[in-house]
């Protein structure tokens, strides 16, 4: 068995683990490096880290077409509910749900979260995902750097998806401090390039924690997948 992610560009990922479609922080139509437009996602779940929109993106859309539940805190549950969305699920930081494609924990995030329409979206998220096979796959979300990720490399991280664009998340040398905490055995940078304002050169990046950590970065392309 194999989970294989897929980059959209920005935020937006595809996770694809025992059978079923994931997608985290659906962005497509408003995001420039999308190699795909909404109406071209397939899903059977959507995981949205916070309420900015950015992250919430085209999940309504999305939800509406495809029948995809939704997996978010409380709050944004809440609020796609009054949108129309019928499928979904809250959580909060700190818990987690046995789904049939694996083991969701909600974990700590440094970050804002209102909605597109000024809502309160409740705390930023990040997810730890523990496939059916037990790999454990951490995605920040947006966030700072914060010394609690030590807490959750400590459950032994096989991937980490961590934002490394500077300005509203860590940029690359927070990021490079999170990989130290985190001390994952693999490592994708996301929420970079999408805009001027989070420019990064990724591949200096990857060379620079490959030096100092060990571990292997794999720096994607939007619409390139790595296979776990
Ligand atoms: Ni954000
Ligand atoms: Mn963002």
């Amino acid at each position: 068995m194999s989970t294989q992610i897929t980059w959209y560009g920005h935020a937006t990922l595809g996770v694809n683990t025992s059978g079923y479609q994931l997608i985290i922080d659906p962005f497509f139509n408003g995001n420039p490096v999308s190699p795909i437009k909404a109406d071209q996602v397939q899903a059977d779940y959507l995981l949205i880290t916070h309420g900015h929109g950015d992250h919430v993106g085209d999940s309504i859309a999305i939800a509406k077409r495809t029948n995809a539940e939704v997996i978010s805190n409380f709050e944004i549950v809440n609020w796609l509910g009054k949108q129309g969305v019928k499928k979904a699920h809250g959580q909060h930081l700190g818990g987690g749900f046995q789904y049939p494609f694996g083991y969701l924990k909600l974990t700590l995030a440094l970050h804002g979260s209102a909605l597109p329409d000024g809502s309160y979206g409740g705390n930023p998220a990040g997810f730890l995902l523990t496939t059916i096979d037990q790999k454990k796959i951490y995605m920040a979300g947006d966030t700072g750097l914060f010394w609690d990720m030590k807490l959750i490399g400590e459950e032994g991280i096989d991937l980490a998806v961590i934002p490394i664009g500077d300005n509203y998340t860590m940029g690359p040398k927070d990021a490079l401090r999170a990989v130290k905490l985190l001390q994952p055995k693999h490592v994708i940078p996301i929420h970079f390039n999408t805009w001027d304002l989070i420019a990064q050169d990724g591949k200096a990046w990857a060379a620079r924690v490959k030096e100092e950590v060990g571990c292997r970065v794999h720096v994607l392309q939007p619409g390139d997948s790595y296979t776990l």
